[in-house]
């Protein structure tokens, strides 16, 4: 009894959320939803949450990286993992500017998708066997996972800023932005190049 009403409650504010663009701009029109300048200040409050969001997983990718790269047999994956370690180590300081742009503390809150991706990763290592090409088409698949998800949060993120007009923050975003589309087109290079046709002589 208590389940099906909970069901109904998160129903319902589905169903309000889904209406939630013609209300705004029903509230707009009749000039009560807020200044404008209220309305970014709320835009750069999210836009601050989801820093601390990427920036916390981004340092908690810095202690994966070097167990991925343990991890991997083929010295292409090896190397590919410690060069990303180099350029996360760059994007974590480029999100300090970011915070010190927004005269914020840089700090970190904790990443759950991140998190979940970190262990996925974990998890292959542990049911694959170690010196095969197998555990690499593993590590390969969880590490384009991550860049994918990055690529998601640092392209809202650069919108996010060009929307708020603040481009000094913008310019930051799509440089990392650019970077983890770099890595995930070198994992799929990898991948394509040798280790999936080996891995299936295994
Ligand atoms: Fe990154």
């Amino acid at each position: 009894m208590a389940q099906t009403q909970t069901k109904s409650k998160s129903n319902s504010s589905t169903a309000k959320s889904s209406n939630g663009n013609s209300g705004r701009s029903k509230r707009s029109a009749n000039g009560s939803a807020g200044s404008k300048e209220n309305q970014s200040t709320m835009l750069e409050e999210l836009f601050l949450e989801e820093l601390r969001d990427i920036y916390w997983a981004e340092k908690h990718l810095l202690k994966a990286l070097p167990k991925m790269e343990k991890a991997a047999t083929s010295k292409e994956l090896r190397q590919s993992f410690a060069d990303h370690l180099r350029v996360t180590k760059e994007q974590v300081t480029r999100l300090e500017e970011a915070f010190e742009i927004l005269d914020a503390k840089a700090q970190g809150k904790k990443c759950e998708a991140m998190d979940g991706l970190t262990k996925e990763a974990e998890g292959i290592i542990e049911a694959t066997e170690q010196g095969t090409l197998t555990r690499d088409v593993g590590l390969i698949m969880a590490a384009q996972k991550v860049e994918h998800y990055e690529i998601a949060t640092y392209g809202s993120l650069a919108q996010l800023a060009k929307t708020l007009g603040k481009n000094d923050l913008a310019q930051l975003m799509v440089q990392t932005l650019e970077e983890e589309k770099e890595a995930d087109k070198l994992l799929t290079t990898i991948a394509e190049n040798n280790i999936n046709v080996e891995a299936t002589e295994e």
